[in-house]
């Protein structure tokens, strides 16, 4: 018969009516009259109870490989082992089982409607070696058994609103005049400037080829030259933009940073728009607009995982996400928040790492900002230059010079004169006009900018970087020719997916997480 999935099977009043149901053994109850079974399928968080009269229910299958079925099975012809006679006793956590039966209405309080069993067939036996068995597992655990998490109640609300995120931000942009830009994943450009990027190639790395000076020796390798996995696809995504008017690019990025944090992957999924035309007011006001979108799309589609997650991670999720829709995101000059942080030191807080104008933020600073000072979300602004990307747009330079009050060390830009920040906070140096989205217990969820436009400006801040511009051409004609201002953001994807649903380590909202020293699965 027809297999009907749970989710739909719990939404149907159509009682008498005969179904079957399958999917894998959440708890077996046994009494003396009855059993109870709660049968999950995956479609939804919440499990169906399966009414058993043990004499009037036939059951039968029942394979499991040699290893680890129990004592008593014997080898069957194909190798795996068949129970001799299987019974309910069989029907254990884990294990997967198809039950055909009588839809009831339930008499018990908390499930609409269960199901009265006619036949049992079990597919998978599961002994007690299966470990995601007990309840209460650490994360710990789960992650080396990252194979099998996905079975847990945890892991399949995270999984679906992981699904239900994508979808958002594919309706978004799609319901927005954006188009889907596919951008490549291997690079022989550093868009970030990082240099922290994975090499591919299909060089013999015992026999390496090298020059005169050591370097090794690229010709014979598959594309020619070096080449990486992309950071990002804002490069090419700029092209697209600037020839589409609006695209965002949604796929795998790869950064080999050595940071073992609870925020960072080495292959996450980064979410891209670039829109021509956009100023830096409007590219916050998409920021803030986008990343609502997405929060309210969990609130009204993925109800039932949110509360199991509310329950079970974090008490005060959906009170989070729904303030987050409630509330409008500060916009801070970086210059304005190196103010308050200083602030806060001379109040007497402590930071770890030190904040004086010029110094990249670390986690500590952003979430002090966030959750203490204005316990909401900030977009910060105008970064000092020397800690952002080159392709930033540049700010005019102030009038005058002006040290801000409390700001311990200004940077002074060289022979640069100060830049204005937006608002017109006056910043000791140069500043850019990033656009940074930081928010509650994740930090940076959001880093963005207006790009530079200007072929000069452009060019001028490559060479004093001293950048090699072998690789950067193409980027560079598109300010050559018809050049127009754009903006756009990065949303790492994981780190939306961690605020949604409350997890706290990045590893655990996605399937198979790489991270220093792991790719297992
Ligand atoms: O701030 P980032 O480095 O910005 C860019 O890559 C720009 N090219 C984006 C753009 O303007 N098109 O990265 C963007 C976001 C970060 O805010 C963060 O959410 C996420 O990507 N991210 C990571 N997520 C998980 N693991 C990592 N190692 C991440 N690095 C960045
Ligand atoms: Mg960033």
């Amino acid at each position: 018969m027809k297999r009907t999935t749970i989710s739909d099977i719990l939404k149907s009043t159509d009682y008498g009516k005969e179904v079957t149901v399958k999917g894998w053994v959440r708890t077996h109850r046994s009494s003396k009259a009855v059993d109870f079974i709660a049968l999950n399928d995956g479609s939804t968080i919440k499990s169906i109870q399966i009414v058993v009269d043990p004499d009037n229910c036939p059951v039968t299958g029942g394979s499991a490989p040699a290893s680890t079925a129990g004592t008593s099975a014997p080898v069957s012809p194909a190798g795996g082992v068949t129970v001799a006679a299987p019974s309910l006793r069989d029907v254990t956590t884990g294990a997967c089982i198809a039950v055909t039966g009588t839809l009831v209405e339930s008499p018990a309080a908390g499930q609409p409607s269960e199901v009265q069993a006619k036949s049992i067939e079990i597919y998978g036996l599961c002994d007690n070696t299966y470990p995601m068995q007990k309840k209460g597992q650490s994360f710990e655990v789960m992650r080396k058994n990252a194979h099998m998490r996905l079975r847990t109640n945890t892991f399949g609300a995270v999984m679906r609103i992981r699904h239900n995120m994508a979808m958002a931000i594919h309706t978004y942009f799609h319901e927005h005049g954006f188009y889907y830009f596919h951008t490549p994943l291997i690079t022989a450009s550093d868009c970030e400037g990082a240099g922290n990027m994975f090499q591919v190639t299909t060089k013999n790395l015992y026999d390496l080829k090298k020059d005169e000076q050591g370097k090794i020796i690229y010709d014979d390798d598959f594309f020619g030259e070096q080449t990486s996995l992309t950071v990002s696809g804002q490069l090419e995504g700029e092209l697209g933009a600037t020839a589409l008017g609006a695209i965002y690019t949604f796929g795998p990025t790869f950064r080999a940073e050595n940071s073992n944090t609870p925020r960072h992957l080495a292959e996450f999924w980064m979410v891209e728009p670039e829109v021509a035309f956009l100023d830096q007011e409007e590219l916050m006001d998409l920021e803030e607009d986008f990343i609502k979108y997405c929060v309210r799309w969990a609130l009204d589609n993925c109800k039932d995982d949110l509360e199991f997650l509310n329950k079970m991670i974090d008490k005060t999720l959906i009170e989070r996400l729904e303030g987050v829709l409630k509330e409008t995101f500060v916009r801070l000059p970086y210059t304005e928040g190196i103010n308050i942080l200083q602030q806060a030191i001379k109040d007497g807080h402590q930071f770890e790492f030190p904040c004086n104008w010029g110094d990249d933020l670390a986690s500590e600073h952003e979430r002090y900002l966030v959750e203490q000072h204005f316990k909401k979300p900030v977009i910060m602004t105008d970064y000092p230059r020397e800690f952002k990307s080159f392709y930033m747009k540049q700010n005019d330079p102030a009038p005058a010079f002006s040290p801000v009050s409390g700001a311990s060390s200004p940077v002074s830009g060289g022979s640069d004169s100060a830049s204005i920040g937006y608002r017109g906070a006056v910043a000791p140096g140069p500043t850019m006009q990033g656009t940074d989205v930081l928010f509650p217990q994740i930090g940076e969820i959001i880093g963005g900018s207006v790009r530079e436009e200007s072929y000069d400006k452009l060019m001028a801040e490559v060479n004093r970087r001293g950048m090699d511009t072998t690789h950067l051409w193409w980027y560079l004609d598109t300010r050559r020719w018809g050049t127009c201002p754009h903006a756009g953001f990065g949303l790492g994807f994981e780190r939306l997916i961690l605020f949604v649903t409350g997890m706290q380590n990045i590893r655990d909202v996605i399937p198979f997480p790489r991270t220093p020293k792991s790719a297992e699965f």
